[in-house]
């Protein structure tokens, strides 16, 4: 059976993700169904794969390598608590014998592909973290190409725990065109820990937990506690020096093989847009808020958004360069909950004197 794709229909008028039939990715895919799986994520963006209930560990780490977007070292993994990488995060874990494979979720895991005694907890929401690219604020070497989450079988979500996806590519058509030239001047940049440096503890700022607003386009402050919309940066002085050391990127990026424009920003986290040639502050905090949300809004709201809700089985590859997502928010989750993700990095890059270089 040939592999076909087809729109979904839940946002056929307002996104060009599509639903992938003809295949079955517990099985070895041959090069050619590797490459019109390859020509399909570059043209949508999103792919949904549904019935993959036969897929194993392994399988998922073998789509995510099939089409040379990672690190062919293979010694730089990206996922919760990679062994290899600094960026542990609470909440999920990781397969032993597959650490590429991070699991999320709510449920307490005990021995499961050798993960035990093990609490899930979800973290991350369209309240406090919203619309990213994965990596992008917290990671910028080797940022992921692709990201992939399955939904095993005896482990359907039984309501809420969405997740939703907005065209990088679309969200550009639909800006005003002063806006798409002032964002190509800029980059964004983040600070991982904005006042580290401060005396007060108390002062503290968790870069990870913002409050956002406006469909998930707005944030207001940076907060101490993710349920504390009162904290945030009015508590200190945000200095550019706080976003040295912090991941940059530009904040519309021309994809290389496509040569689609697609607005990669993470609102949540960002704190400056500085000039994309000399690093220079083009944008103080407050404008580089209301510049992004300017620039996601249109694009963010339910009637425009994609919410995928999961059913068992299910298999979903999405670009980070093409594509912005948010999980829903963990409150909404009705029963127990279990996904695996995928996110290998690719060949490092590194900032400098205002640009990426490959390493
Ligand atoms: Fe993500």
């Amino acid at each position: 059976m040939p592999i076909t794709f087809s729109a979904i229909p839940a946002c056929a008028e307002t996104q060009p993700f599509a639903q992938c039939h003809g295949v079955d990715l517990s099985q070895d895919l041959s090069p050619h169904d590797i490459e019109t799986i390859r020509d399909g994520l570059l043209k949508h963006g999103v792919l949904v794969f549904r019935d993959q209930g036969a897929m194993t560990p392994r399988d998922e780490v073998a789509f995510n390598q099939a089409f040379g977007w990672h690190d062919p070292k293979g010694a730089h993994l990206f996922g919760f608590g990679a062994p290899t990488t600094e960026h542990r995060v609470s909440g999920g874990a990781q397969l032993p014998e597959w650490p590429e494979v991070s699991v999320l979720g709510n449920v307490k895991l005990d021995d499961y592909h050798g993960i035990r005694n093990t609490q899930l907890k979800p973290v991350l929401g369209f309240t406090n973290a919203a619309w990213h690219a994965d990596g992008l604020h917290d990671m910028f070497d080797g940022l992921p190409e692709m990201t992939t989450m399955f939904n095993p079988v005896g482990w359907q979500t039984q309501g809420g725990g969405a997740t939703y996806f907005t065209s990088g590519v679309r969200a550009v058509e639909r800006m005003d065109s002063d806006l798409v030239r002032e964002l190509s001047r800029c980059s964004v940049a983040y600070a991982r820990c904005p006042n580290d440096d401060e005396p007060d503890e108390a002062r503290r700022v968790v870069p990870s937990a913002s409050w956002m607003v406006e469909e998930g386009t707005r944030r207001i402050g940076f907060a101490a506690d993710s349920d504390d919309v009162a904290a945030g940066l009015r508590d200190f002085a945000l200095r550019l020096e706080h976003a040295y050391d912090g991941g940059r990127h530009r904040c519309i990026r021309v994809h290389p093989i496509t040569g689609e424009a697609s607005l990669y920003i993470t609102p949540g986290r960002s704190v400056y847009l500085v000039d994309v040639e000399t690093g220079a502050m083009r944008h103080d905090v407050d404008e580089t808020i209301d510049l992004l949300a300017r620039a996601l809004r249109p694009s963010a709201g339910r009637e425009i958004r994609y919410e995928h809700q999961w059913r068992e089985g299910d298999f979903v590859a999405w670009l980070n360069t093409l594509v912005l997502h948010s999980a829903s928010d963990a409150s909404e989750i009705d029963g127990p909950r279990l996904m695996h993700r995928v996110r290998l990095s690719t060949p490092k890059t590194r900032w400098v004197d205002g640009r990426y270089l490959s390493l």
